[in-house]
């Protein structure tokens, strides 16, 4: 029988599929689901740093009159604004459920994290996923300060845990490699590619903004694949990937590429959390037909280094497949 146990941030995984942060993850509950449909682990819903910035400056705001409390309340800020229940989530989730349990914050800077970390691995959570994003809108800003960024998040947040931690980054930055041997070097141990946003739209009939948000499609999963693929031996970080990976069969491509793991939200969103069972059985299934013992087996067999046409994942195949439709 193959085995689709699987490493991922030094954790033992008994398949690849995880359960992507979002409102499937957001409940013990929710997680235990999880477990039962035979996840691998699942990543809770992020805790956001908006709630926590938008508190301070509440807090700012009252505290004007007593400034001798500003630095007691701010350090009891978790407490009194929804951090104590996150941490109470992840105690909850970690005794309903035997599967490894990560926690993820979102953050937009590196401000309040590094804090938090230590008492998420207090709590019991068996790894961290930062998911970071901010929009730089100002030309005063350079790519290097923008990175410089991330590097002091994760450094930061290392100094102040043990738990491995993996970031949840966007796709948009100059040179991905060098980014991520600059992360490696600060101790970053996973990598999750990439994160999906809510988008900004314009409602013409009010003449107002709006933000969208939809599912990811079928055929969203070929940018992932792409750099699952040319970063699989580029860096020792463990590569998890998510966005638009709805069948087994892409998540077989995604693994083949280079990803330890795929991490799925859509498509349980669609079709319930049970279509993890489809995905083990399919996936085992095709290594069986395959002759394949273990994951670690196939996984980069078909990375940049490794296949027999790694241009394939650069942009030389481009012209012919538009001559094609021309
Ligand atoms: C309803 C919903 C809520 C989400 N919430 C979070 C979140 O809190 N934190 C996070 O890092 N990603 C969040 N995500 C992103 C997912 O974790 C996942 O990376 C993304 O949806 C791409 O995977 P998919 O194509 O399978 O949906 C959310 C996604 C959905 C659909």
């Amino acid at each position: 029988m193959a085995n689709l146990e699987t490493k991922y941030l030094g954790l033992t995984l008994k398949n690849p599929l995880i359960v992507a942060s979002s409102g499937l993850t957001k409940t013990p509950q929710k997680i235990e689901d999880c477990e039962k449909a035979g996840a691998g682990a699942v990543v809770i819903k992020s805790i956001f740093e908006e709630v926590l910035t938008q508190d301070a400056s509440k807090i700012e705001q009252s505290i004007e009159a007593h400034p001798e409390a500003y630095d007691y309340l701010l350090s009891e800020l978790e407490l009194q604004y929804g951090f104590d229940e996150y941490v109470d989530l992840i105690k909850a989730a970690k005794d309903k459920v035997s599967i490894p349990v990560i926690a993820s914050i979102n953050c937009t800077s590196e401000h309040y994290w590094p804090e938090f970390a230590a008492k998420i691995e207090e709590a019991g959570a068996d790894a961290l996923e930062l998911n970071v994003f901010s929009v730089i809108a100002s030309r005063r800003k350079d790519s290097a300060e923008v990175e410089n960024m991330y590097y002091n998040i994760i450094k930061k947040v290392k100094a102040h845990t043990k738990l491995p931690v993996a970031m949840k980054i966007g796709s948009n930055f100059t040179s991905l490699p060098n980014l991520v041997y600059n992360l490696e070097n600060r101790g970053l141990d996973g990598l999750v590619l990439f994160n999906r946003f809510t988008e900004p739209d314009i409602d013409i009939n009010n003449l107002d903004l709006k933000t969208t948000f939809t599912f990811s499609r079928k055929t969203d999963y070929h940018q992932i694949l792409r750099w699952a693929a040319i970063l699989f031996g580029e860096t020792k970080i463990d590569l998890s990937t998510t966005t638009g990976i709805h069948t087994w069969e892409s998540a077989v491509k995604l693994l083949l590429a280079g990803a330890t793991t795929v991490q799925l939200a859509s498509v349980l969103y669609e079709k319930g959390v049970e279509e993890i069972h489809s995905f083990n059985e399919r996936i085992e299934k095709w290594m069986e037909q395959h002759k394949l013992n273990s994951i670690e087996e196939f996984r980069g067999r078909l990375s940049f280094k490794k296949s027999h046409s790694p241009q394939t994942y650069l942009r030389s195949q481009f012209l012919d497949k538009l001559r094609n439709i021309e």
